[in-house]
């Protein structure tokens, strides 16, 4: 009943009576007293007054299941929730909900992960109430050389998420870095589940970590990390912007899916592309190289214009792309 008070108090920017709640949810009086005392504890503001009802004056960043829950306004991306205060990694606990049957569009989202992945083997650390780590479980109906499309996709969700909630332009980092004034806020690792019999995916999970209310970070990274406060997005709500992105990706998801490639995002894409028409270096382990970058294709992979005028299609994989200066 948490949840759907909630729901409710979000949905009218009014007062909403005590009687119409219980009317509603058919409890008595006290039992919708209560129900307001834990949210406030919680730390909604919730303002009472005599005869008008309740009012939800203000959300705090605050991450439960009946926040997201009260939130989320999409058809099937992010409608199954599942919140942990504390997990291992949510791709891992997402994985096992996979391996259970946990249905399409399946959303995992931690406080805080003991075990977080980045890509390659590398950590991927948090405290909790710094960040936003979510794994999404997806069952799509195409081949495993598909799936690397979504993590392109997922790029894209995040940076419309981050732009709806905090007004702020950031890029994207070929293929999947998230990018605010030239350090990475997010980063994506997407797994996948194979059924063994016939080759076919069984699931991918997309796993997106978004820095939002770190100060500061580990020596190793500090010149690469950055969050959302301290690029200036103070007060950002985690279960807000996860909503955003949730909302961004379902349309993004459809429309790779549809296509069965990116052209449905390939402009936007582009438009966000760090480094487009300009110089980058390929660090490929096949052999290093330099180019401009165009931006992607269709199959989301990197066109690098060499020297030589030939144009290369720069396959993710084990290939990263810098900018000439550095990181990016
Ligand atoms: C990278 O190295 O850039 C990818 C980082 C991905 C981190 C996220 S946090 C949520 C999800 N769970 C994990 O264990 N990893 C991903």
């Amino acid at each position: 009943m948490k949840t759907e008070i909630l729901t409710l108090l979000r949905e009218r920017s009014d007062y909403v009576s005590g009687q119409d709640l219980c009317q509603k949810f058919g409890v008595s009086r006290t039992a919708v007293w209560k129900v307001i005392g834990q949210l406030k504890e919680e730390g909604y503001e919730i303002e009472s007054v005599p005869r008008k009802g309740y009012r939800l004056v203000q959300t705090p960043d605050i991450l439960s299941e009946s926040e997201l829950v009260s939130r989320m306004d999409t058809v099937w991306a992010g409608r199954n929730v599942h919140y942990l205060t504390e997990t291992d990694s949510t791709n891992q606990q997402a994985k096992r909900l996979a391996e259970d049957g946990a249905p399409h569009g399946t959303l995992v989202v931690a406080d805080m992960q003991t075990a977080g992945k980045g890509r390659r083997g590398r950590s991927w650390q948090q405290k909790p109430g710094e960040a936003i780590a979510m794994s999404i479980i997806l069952r799509p109906d195409f081949a495993p050389e598909y799936a690397s499309m979504l993590t392109l996709a997922a790029a894209d969700s995040v940076v419309k998420g981050i732009e709806k909630t905090t007004g702020m332009s950031p890029m994207i980092k070929w293929p999947n870095d998230v990018i605010v004034n030239r350090k990475k806020v997010c980063g994506i690792l997407t797994e996948m589940g194979m059924n063994l019999e016939d080759g076919s995916i069984d699931y991918v999970v997309v796993g997106i970590g978004i820095n939002v209310n770190q100060t500061e970070f580990p020596e190793e990274i500090r010149q690469i990390a950055t969050s959302l406060r301290l690029e200036g997005g103070d007060g950002v709500q985690r279960s807000s912007l996860i909503t955003e992105v949730m909302r961004a990706f379902e349309r993004d998801y459809e429309l790779l899916t549809e296509r069965k490639c990116l052209s449905g995002i390939l402009e936007e894409y582009n438009a966000r592309l760090i480094n487009k028409d300009a110089a980058v270096k390929v660090l490929d382990p096949k052999g290093e190289f330099t180019g401009t970058s165009l931006g992607i294709n269709e199959r989301g992979e990197l066109l690098v214009k060499k020297e030589d005028g030939t144009v290369t299609e720069v396959y993710a994989g084990e290939v990263s792309v810098r900018g000439f200066y550095g990181y990016v």
